[in-house]
């Protein structure tokens, strides 16, 4: 089937790690009542438990290693990379104030290469996160979580999902993101597609909409044919 390209991500990477740590000390009031509550569906969705290994990339403020915490236990783990130094920062302080310190491993890096042995984690929680890679570096992505993930591992992806045939606000959305590249770094992306291709099963789809915008909350698994790429 004949599906229309996605926009492509031009700005570099030193210019998402500034823009991303201006924005560290707003993040939460921007994000409270559009993000978070379609995050919090993902984290449900998810449904992690008690003793498991989990890593969430592109944490932000914070919020979600938080519940990731709570829902591991003493006996789980939770691990987190980020790019920017500003969202480590405030997701750090978030950590330290929940005494939580002892369960929360962050790290600052770029997501397109984890800085983690393979088949380390049960779960992998990606929040409006992947639409902000680049297209070649979706694929990247997706293949390093796929490395990372235990046989038989979840992961869930949250992220705007595009339309074939996209309505006012998706066009008026593209556009900013063509202005303003650097600002408006993340599009809707075929969300599906990327898991179905980068060799996950899809387990689990939600659509929901922000903004008029569609998002799709997917759970996937990691199956047993690890080299099947
Ligand atoms: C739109 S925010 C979402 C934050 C959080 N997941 C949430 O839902 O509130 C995107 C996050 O991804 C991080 N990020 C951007 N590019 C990244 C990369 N290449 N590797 C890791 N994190 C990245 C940003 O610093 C930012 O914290």
């Amino acid at each position: 089937m004949f599906r229309s390209k996605i926009s492509r991500v031009t700005r570099t990477k030193e210019q998402a790690i500034a823009v991303y740590d201006h924005l560290s000390r707003w993040y939460d009031w921007l994000s409270a009542s559009s993000e978070r509550p379609l995050t919090e569906l993902g984290l449900n969705r998810l449904n992690v438990s008690a003793g498991e290994i989990v890593l969430e990339i592109g944490f932000g403020t914070g919020h979600a290693l938080l519940a990731l915490a709570n829902a591991v236990g003493e006996s789980g783990r939770v691990f987190g990379i980020d790019i920017s130094r500003g969202m480590f920062k405030v997701a750090s302080e978030r950590i330290v104030r929940a005494k939580l310190i002892h369960r929360i491993t962050l790290e600052q890096g770029d997501a397109a290469a984890l800085p983690f042995e393979t088949d380390s984690f049960d779960a992998i929680f990606i929040s409006f996160t992947l639409e902000l890679f680049d297209t070649p570096e979706i694929a990247t992505v997706l293949s390093e979580c796929r490395r990372v993930l235990k046989v038989d591992g979840r992961i869930c992806v949250v992220a705007m999902a595009r339309d074939e045939h996209e309505n006012l606000p998706q066009r008026i959305y593209e556009w900013f993101h063509q202005c303003l590249p650097a600002y408006v770094d993340c599009r809707p992306i075929y969300v599906q597609s990327a898991l179905m291709q980068a060799g996950f099963q899809i387990q689990e789809v939600a659509r929901k909409q922000m903004w008029g915008l569609p998002v799709e909350i997917c759970i996937a698994q990691n199956p047993r044919e690890k080299n099947d790429e």
